[in-house]
């Protein structure tokens, strides 16, 4: 990251202390993880580390056509997937991106617009609308809920700007198969999955021996296999106190770090970000690494400089007011995908963040602006990196992963991890000072998972459907 060379040095020198992440933090922080995922094993209201009822990982040679949902942060997808085993399949989906009026309005209504994609997509793309069969579907569903079966969650919160509090509490599986039974349609919902369950399941269908699934997208969070008795937080007597095989995926919600512990370098603006959040003080790591929150930190930053004379300067002593900002002075009016453009932008004029602003903010910037503005997205993106590698090690440390002797494969999927420009080198080079340029190359493969919420759903689909002896 070059540092720019006609801005402010002064403002780049408090930009570059609040956003340090020094090599020196990473081994007090990868050992508190631990300790927060040991905690969250062991009592609840800690990280909350949510047994799945997923007992085993498939093995490559499951077979079938089966229906899956994906609901994330940003679209909808429904998916119809074609298992063919030895890790083949194909996949065929339609997406939607879902509303911020249905974001934010009565999650009943997000279900019912659900219920009615499901038919769309049955009688547009598979000709089946009322068919005579039923099919099973497996609902992959990004947000926290306690699970308490394969096929039963109930929501505790809303993360990611949802706010559909009607139906917090209930089992999100029964509110979705009552819309769909309202509708008449042959659909069983019998697995309910995390996007990271799902995006472990997916990639050891195509990668055996793969035990983690991570997420970095809008948001960010790990799914991870685990010894049934290291969870000792499950009663003796509860229905998933015996696993098949020893051994139970957990979803960590590891979102959750630091909520208690304060554990996180946390500058002025992260304290700000989290103040105005709609869920304070909680996902305090989520809120430094994944999409939604690094282009709103960055938008604070652009938007705390611009308020004290700092960009967009037309007149010396004339800081631009809200109104002149527009809507870069409005919460999350900044979006990630805006955020890696301006990243990516390596013409000498930095020409595409100068169309930026005047496009969307219609802001005129100086060479010294572009410069900052290119500048606070690196730190921003570098921390998040950073952090994100905190997350695995501490995963790979715990399970003690790098003690066996296969390869460590880690599925991730995700806008950032996908898109972002730089995103990966980063996160690669963390590992190399976490561990070692050499077991990283040797022993840790991060590897893309292809579709990981719409295939890894079906998978789930599989699982369940094997699991309660029925045909597929
Ligand atoms: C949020 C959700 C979590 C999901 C993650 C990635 O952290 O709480 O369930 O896995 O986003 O989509």
């Amino acid at each position: 990251m070059s540092v720019p060379s006609h801005a402010k040095p002064e403002v780049i020198a408090h930009l570059t202390q609040a956003f340090a992440f020094p090599i020196s933090a990473y081994d007090g922080l990868v050992d508190q993880f631990i300790k927060e995922l040991h905690e969250g094993l062991t009592h609840e209201n800690r990280m909350p580390m949510i047994p799945t009822f997923v007992y085993e990982l498939p093995t490559g040679e499951e077979a079938g056509v089966i229906l899956s949902l994906d609901l994330g942060g940003t679209n909808l997808r429904v998916c119809r997937t074609t298992l063919s085993g030895k890790g083949n399949f194909e996949i065929i989906h339609k997406k939607w991106t879902i509303s911020d009026t249905l974001k934010k309005g009565p999650g009943k209504e997000l279900f019912a617009w659900i219920a009615d994609r499901i038919e769309e997509f049955l009688d547009v793309q598979c000709h089946a609308i009322h068919s005579e069969s039923n099919y099973p579907l497996g609902m992959t569903f990004s947000f926290p809920c306690e699970q308490l079966d394969i096929n039963v969650g109930k929501l505790f919160a809303w993360t990611k700007g949802f706010r559909g509090n009607d139906i917090l509490g209930q089992d999100v599986v029964k509110v979705l198969q009552d819309c769909i039974d309202a509708k008449k349609l042959n659909i069983t919902v019998n697995a309910l999955i995390n996007d990271t369950v799902g995006t472990l399941l997916a990639t050891t269908y195509k990668h055996p021996g793969c035990e983690i699934g991570i997420i970095f997208g809008t948001g960010t969070n790990c799914a991870y296999l685990e010894s049934q008795s290291e969870i000792v937080k499950i009663k003796s007597g509860a229905a998933n106190y015996t696993s098949p095989t020893n051994h139970q995926v957990i979803n960590t919600e590891w979102g959750a770090f630091g909520n208690a512990s304060g554990a996180l370098p946390a500058n002025e603006y992260d304290n700000r970000l989290d103040t105005r959040s709609s869920q304070p003080g909680k996902q305090r790591y989520e809120k430094m690494v994944s999409g939604l929150y690094i282009s709103e930190l960055t938008r604070l930053v652009i938007h705390d400089l611009a308020a004290k004379g700092e960009l967009f300067v037309e007149e010396p002593g004339k800081p631009k007011t809200d109104e002149q900002l527009g809507d870069l002075a409005i919460k999350e009016r900044f979006d990630g995908a805006m955020m890696g453009s301006i990243e990516g932008d390596e013409s000498t004029n930095l020409d595409t963040i100068e169309h930026h602003f005047l496009t969307n903010y219609n802001l005129k910037t100086s060479t010294s602006d572009r410069e900052t503005i290119k500048y606070i997205c690196q730190l921003i993106s570098a921390r998040s990196a950073r952090l994100s590698a905190v997350g695995i090690a501490a995963l790979i440390k715990k399970r003690k992963l790098l003690n066996e002797p296969r390869k460590v494969i880690v599925g991730i999927d995700g806008s950032l991890f996908n898109k972002y420009p730089h995103f990966v080198q980063h996160l690669q080079g963390a590992l190399n000072e976490i561990f070692n340029p050499a077991t990283v190359q040797s022993r840790i493969s991060l590897i893309h998972a292809e579709d990981g919420s719409g295939v890894g759903g079906a998978i789930a689909a599989y699982l369940a459907c094997k699991q309660q002896g029925q045909p597929v």
